[in-house]
């Protein structure tokens, strides 16, 4: 998307070329923090960037914004049937506090009332080929996986190792969660080709020709571009030195937004993101050339993501995903030396 025509040129949004060149340096002084935060003034211009519903909309209305609004108050504006790909990473069952909006843990069964009636507030949005993507921990997935199996078909589950997790006395570290793989019919998109991850050869077997088998010789080293599995282990949390970091409390990776993006949609669909943060999903679908939309009731996370979609219109990098490919963990050199020479 070409800042020409970009969402944000509304008139509601009058300060959009200014604040464009604006970073503000984070709180904590550490030289090589990244965290992108926003002004007392750039929240209040980013704000007028926000939209809210109180009556049915079409897709024109929605597409390219972000809606600052309690999720089950805006659904029931929204129009029928305009989603191809939606990315729930709804507040998983525990305590958490919202930049003000605390999420309070509940019992099973009331967690499990609150994620059936979101799952039918948001079902009519649904296209019939559409792919849903649920993000959950482990304990959360206990009581999600039947309502999802009552309301899609289950395809996979994916782990996500998140090399990040509190460590405990009495039991093993939480270093996973789960990303629920669900589409509403046997119609839908899945790009293997564009999810491949490229591994460093270890054993580099050749034909008795001398070829190289299934992999390639390339000037940083050998490397084969192997089916992406159910267990993603070269993604990493975002951190402070990351130029995607805020002070959301349970930010995505761009990187792995990006393969849901990429594997389940194509170029102009729709992407859409019920509780969207920081807007990692917006923004993955904006650098991939998608349409996107999302809520949040959180006025900040939402001005985070305009300004993160603003600085995305002129960088479309997505860490870890280079030249069409995606990267194992810690291949950043590699990676570095691929960008500098195209043609490899
Ligand atoms: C798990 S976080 C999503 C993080 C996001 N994927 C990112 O990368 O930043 C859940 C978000 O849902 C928002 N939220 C929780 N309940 C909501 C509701 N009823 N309506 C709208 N937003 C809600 C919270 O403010 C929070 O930002």
């Amino acid at each position: 998307m070409t800042p020409e025509n970009s969402p944000f040129e509304a008139s509601s949004c009058q300060n959009y070329e200014s604040l464009h060149q604006t970073q503000q340096p984070h709180k904590s002084s550490a030289p090589r923090n990244r965290t992108l935060t926003c002004s007392p003034q750039e929240l209040e211009s980013l704000s007028q960037c926000l939209i809210s519903l109180n009556t049915l909309v079409n897709v024109e209305a929605i597409a390219g914004k972000i809606i600052h609004q309690d999720l089950f108050e805006a659904a029931t504006y929204l129009p029928e049937a305009f989603v191809d790909l939606l990315i729930l990473d709804p507040p998983y069952n525990l305590s958490k506090n919202y930049n003000g909006h605390v999420f309070r843990q509940k019992d099973r069964a009331q967690y499990e009332d609150w994620f059936r009636e979101m799952i039918t507030a948001i079902q009519p949005i649904l296209k019939p080929t559409a792919t849903v993507y649920v993000c959950a921990d482990w304990k959360t997935s206990m009581a999600i996986a039947p309502i999802l199996d009552s309301h899609f078909h289950v395809r996979n589950r994916i782990t996500w190792e998140r090399e990040k997790g509190r460590g405990a006395k009495t039991n093993w570290k939480n270093n996973t969660e789960d990303i629920w793989f669900c589409t509403c019919s046997e119609q839908y998109t899945f790009n293997v080709e564009a999810v491949k991850v490229k591994r460093k050869v270890i054993a580099p077997y050749r034909s008795k020709s001398g070829t190289p088998k299934d992999w390639n010789e390339e000037k940083m080293g050998n490397f084969r571009l192997t089916h992406p599995s159910n267990i993603w282990t070269d993604i990493s949390v975002p951190f402070w030195s990351m130029p995607e970091n805020t002070d959301h409390p349970t930010q995505k990776p761009e990187k792995l937004m990006a393969k849901l993006i990429l594997a389940s949609s194509n170029p102009g669909n729709m992407v859409f993101d019920p509780f969207l943060g920081s807007g990692t999903s917006a923004v993955v679908a904006q650098k991939l050339h998608r349409q996107f939309s999302g809520v949040d009731f959180n006025q900040e996370y939402c001005c985070w993501a305009i300004k993160r979609l603003q600085q995305a219109q002129t960088n479309e990098t997505i860490q870890g995903y280079t030249n069409g490919v995606f990267w194992e963990r810690n291949s950043l050199n590699h990676q570095l030396a691929q960008r500098h020479t195209p043609t490899d």
